[in-house]
């Protein structure tokens, strides 16, 4: 059912549950990429295997994502943390200024890391009520001259989501490691869009970065090479060597998402599958969902029991029924089930049935 063994549901946030059949095509491509006789790992990234490789992982990923012509797709290395400060690095002059709206943990770390690198105006800070809610347009400062407006679509660790992306000035520019290819992406109002690979889209080690090609033009030349985003387009994310596995699977994952309807259908799926388990809260009487209900998050949805020594209860039960990584964020405390596009229905429906038992047994 989970990745490696039937027997084991991983509701991990992250690295988590990659799509078995992308596992399996992994598995053997890490010993013979395309009968070439020499696995993944082991091919030249200058060399035809991989040019292959990389070119039609941004071919499906453009098609997964209806990505328009005027975008370009990077794959870049260091994580969903280096894009913190590549973005003001390369998007933000001297004497510019970029909005930020502050919807937690992930958003705190750019908004730190673009400090040191300009002007940063908060639009809205969600900090006062403990990141359960997001900000409905007309609370948003934005006071206008902006570069960019900055926010994160899911918020991991609080189980907050974004339905519609916020009113903006400048560029938009988001955050979507938690969610990305969760759902289709409105091209007219994003500008750039990122994800650290390892929630949704493949192993830790690859940065998918999606971005208006206008940016590009824009950015700043006084970088040295590796920082720059114009100088990745233009070799094609192979101005040093890449991570090429993680590239590869991350092809495999598009290709999955393809053969499963495309991100109309994944929505729909991941839709259902949080209902199953915001129902079992809201039934029970018994668990408090972190999020407020307005913007709650398909990915990964947050509640505890009434107090701590059960959610450890629950922990106990849930692990020994081969329901893993529940636990809560260590900053908000409680349970996290993270239900990533690769997590299957069925693993919700259980969750959500051990959520009704445990309930009855215990409140
Ligand atoms: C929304 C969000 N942004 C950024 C990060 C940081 O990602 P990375 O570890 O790839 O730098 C995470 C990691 O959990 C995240 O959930």
């Amino acid at each position: 059912m989970s990745t490696s063994t039937a027997s084991v549901l991983n509701f991990s946030a992250g690295p988590a549950i990659l799509p078995p059949p992308v596992l399996e095509q992994a598995r053997a491509d890490i010993l013979d990429l395309d009968g070439t006789g020499i696995g993944v790992m082991e091919h030249s990234h200058r060399g035809a295997a991989f040019t292959k490789v990389i070119e039609e992982a941004k071919d499906n990923c453009r098609r997964l994502g209806d990505i328009p012509d005027d975008f370009e797709i990077l794959f870049l290395q260091g994580g969903a943390t280096s894009m913190f400060a590549l973005i003001p690095m390369n998007l933000l002059a001297a004497g510019q200024r970029a909005d930020y709206i502050h919807t937690g943990a992930w958003t705190k770390k750019a908004i730190e890391d673009a400090r040191i690198l300009g002007d940063v105006h908060l639009a809205w800070d969600g900090t006062d009520g403990g990141f359960r809610s997001l900000p409905a347009d007309d609370e948003l400062d934005l006071p206008g001259g902006a570069r960019y407006t900055y926010y994160c679509s899911n918020n991991t660790i609080y189980g907050t989501m974004w339905s519609t992306p916020p009113r903006s000035d400048g560029w938009l520019i988001c955050d979507m490691s938690s969610e990305m290819f969760s759902r289709p992406i409105d091209w007219t109002r994003h500008d750039l869009v990122y994800a650290g690979a390892q929630k949704n889209l493949g192993p830790a080690g690859v940065t998918l970065v999606i971005i208006r090609r206008e940016l590009l033009e824009q950015s700043r030349r006084d970088l040295p090479a590796m920082f720059r985003f114009d100088q990745h387009a233009d070799k094609g994310s192979c101005l040093n060597t890449p991570p090429t596995f993680g590239i590869h699977v991350m092809g495999l994952v598009f290709k999955w998402i393809l053969e499963q309807g495309g991100l109309e259908a994944m929505h729909q799926r991941n839709l259902d599958k949080a209902a199953l388990i915001y129902d079992a809260i809201d039934a029970s009487g018994f668990y408090r969902g972190h999020a407020d209900t307005d913007c709650r998050s398909t990915m990964n949805i947050t509640f505890t029991c009434p107090n701590a020594e059960l959610d450890a209860k629950f922990l106990e039960t849930a692990t020994a029924r081969g329901m893993m990584n529940l636990k809560g964020h260590r900053s908000v405390g409680g349970l996290r089930a993270s239900t990533y596009n690769a997590f299957p229905a069925e693993g919700c429906r259980q969750l959500a049935e051990l959520m009704g038992e445990f309930a009855s047994a215990n409140g």
